[in-house]
């Protein structure tokens, strides 16, 4: 070896050795926008949303000034879950496009400073998938991939009682395998057995597969799912109140959710997200995980690397009737239950949850206010910053969603996912600007006439400017980025506020959750400055941006919101 090349060596491994994470926290005051590919935008006009298509529309989230995209799956699927039932963890659906689209949206995306995470579904495959045909007939190793057993009665009734998250049994015969399979959502979503280190072992490589495609970290699916019993107890009854015995919500699932070894799983994960991105000298890798579980069990996510576990209360724990008092419980709880160093996140709503301008009518831009200006991370669905609405009357027919089908025709209604996942609204033109086929997958909702992006950009009040002036001041106030929190609760109940402060400054939200009677709110003693001025108005709200109050009396229009800051000298 010459000197050159030798020095250029020890060079090149001394850079090796001090590489590490770059841009560490990134996301840490990040607004995440989940994008459901099949409904956000259609480039082939094949009625399906797709790859191009967002790719079309990346300038929509820099307008927005979104930090960040997470995708629903994109890659290889029979989609009887519509992509949650993947045939080939590495390969990009069809109805999607192709890998080179996939790296294509990634490159412009990080031009454009937008940061791309996919979703990751480790708890089961497709039974199309390759490991599970090897599986079937007990191929090599793949033989225990899956959690097979062999039932009761001679193998004709399944193993136990457990009911999947779909309805119906858990476990479903195999002939070829004479044995039992077990899925905790379709019977076409087989789930992967995680004891075998072999199977951990091929998740950890497909991780790796799209990191080197240059993606920013994953969401990753159904986490409380992943271990079960090995003893297979039944479960026992929950004398939930209505639930029938294919309900899943019929039995306590104390065997089948929240096993402790799933932690251990998760920050399996965040290491290799972690060592990836120090080896590369990249931008840290983000983690989000699904769990819809107790207060304690999801924020313990935390502690195994989960940057962001889903806080789902917005959706779960409170609805419209609730009161102000509500609200402040589950904001305080989420803040004191959150580590020290750790990161609060709030989510309005996913393609799984009723849209949050339906669960809250006629309040979704006091929802999207309270998500912005509480401290840490806002996760918005697409759709909701323009306020889009449920499509409830879809019939049984065109009904998609396996959940609702497996539910049956009387119960279909309540299970049904379709009437928040229909096309996304960009303007009055054929098919709201989303297709230009003659059928979409789902059917538009048929008020998108009025209610799309490309009118509300225009108006001079709409969802999407309170969306964006909000956006706007999450980046401009260091009260939203560093400050601390305050929520009161005041006028008998009826008002709740939200205050962050930093140094000098301030910002405030007022909700009034009196429909009928206007609230004067007085802030004194809230180590506020004399006067706050209106930043952002719910629309139609007599007090308008602009206004100066003083916080000793402050009028809060009924049915109103408003966040106000202080004045800059
Ligand atoms: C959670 C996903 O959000 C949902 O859409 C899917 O049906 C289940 N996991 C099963 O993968």
């Amino acid at each position: 070896m010459s000197r050159a090349t030798c020095l250029f060596v020890i060079s090149l491994l001394a850079s090796n050795a001090l590489a590490e994470v770059r841009n560490k926290g990134w996301w840490k005051n990040a607004v995440f926008y989940q994008v459901y590919p099949r409904s956000f935008m259609d480039s082939n006009n094949d009625g399906v949303g797709d790859l191009k298509g967002i790719s079309s529309k990346l300038q929509h989230f820099v307008d927005s000034g979104i930090t960040g995209i997470w995708l629903s799956p994109i890659y290889a699927s029979p989609m009887i879950d519509f992509g949650y039932d993947i045939s080939d963890f590495k390969d990009i659906d069809p109805t999607f496009g192709t890998m080179q689209d996939l790296e294509e949206l990634t490159a412009q995306a990080k031009k454009l400073g937008i940061k791309v995470i996919l979703d990751l579904v480790p708890n089961h495959t497709s039974d199309k998938h390759e490991w599970f045909r090897k599986s079937l007939i007990g191929e090599g190793k793949y033989k225990d991939y899956y959690v097979w057993k062999t039932g009761k009665n001679n193998n004709q009734s399944p193993p136990n009682n457990w009911i999947s998250v779909f309805s119906g049994p858990a476990w479903s015969f195999n002939t070829s395998r004479n044995q039992w399979y077990f899925h905790q959502f379709e019977y076409r979503q087989p789930d992967l057995n995680y004891s075998n280190s072999e199977v951990r072992d091929e998740m950890e490589d497909v991780i790796r597969f799209w990191l080197r495609k240059g993606i920013d970290g994953f969401r990753v699916d159904a986490v409380p799912h992943l271990f079960e019993d090995a003893n297979l107890p039944d479960e026992p009854r929950s004398y939930a109140p209505g639930a029938t015995e294919r309900d899943y919500t019929y039995l306590e699932h104390i065997y089948t959710k929240d096993d402790p070894r799933t932690y251990d799983l998760v920050a399996s994960w965040r290491k290799v997200l972690d060592d990836y991105a120090d080896y590369h000298n990249e931008d840290e890798k983000v983690m989000m995980t699904e769990a819809y579980t107790s207060l304690e069990n999801t924020t313990r996510y935390y502690k195994f690397g989960s940057h962001v576990p889903f806080n789902f209360k917005f959706i779960t724990d409170v609805n419209n009737n609730s009161k102000a008092a509500d609200f402040k419980r589950i904001i305080d709880d989420w803040i004191s239950q959150t580590p020290n160093g750790e990161i609060p996140n709030w989510v309005m709503g996913n393609h799984d949850r009723s849209r949050t301008a339906s669960r809250y009518p006629g309040r979704g831009d006091q929802m999207t206010m309270l998500e912005m200006i509480l401290p840490g991370i806002a996760v918005t669905y697409n759709g909701e910053e323009i306020g889009m609405l449920d499509k409830r009357d879809i019939s049984w027919e065109d009904t998609q969603d396996p959940q609702a089908c497996n539910a049956g025709k009387d119960k279909y209604q309540s299970q049904s996912r379709d009437p928040n996942r229909t096309p996304f609204q960009w303007d009055s033109t054929k098919n709201a600007g989303f297709s230009k086929a003659n059928r979409t997958w789902l059917p538009i909702h048929e008020n998108y006439i009025e209610l799309n992006l490309a009118k509300q950009k225009i108006a001079n009040e709409s969802h999407y400017k309170i969306y964006t002036s909000l956006i706007k001041m999450r980046q401009r106030e260091t009260a939203l980025q560093q400050g601390n929190l305050k929520t009161l609760v005041q006028n008998n109940g009826q008002v709740l506020i939200v205050i962050r402060q930093h140094n000098e400054q301030s910002v405030v939200l007022l909700i009034n959750f009196n429909d009928k009677i206007a609230q004067i709110v007085n802030l004194t003693g809230q180590g506020l400055a004399n006067e706050l001025v209106v930043e952002v108005a719910t629309i139609g709200s007599p007090v308008k941006k602009g206004t100066t109050v003083n916080t000793r009396e402050i009028n809060l229009p009924a049915k109103a919101a408003l966040v106000f800051a202080s004045k800059k000298s």
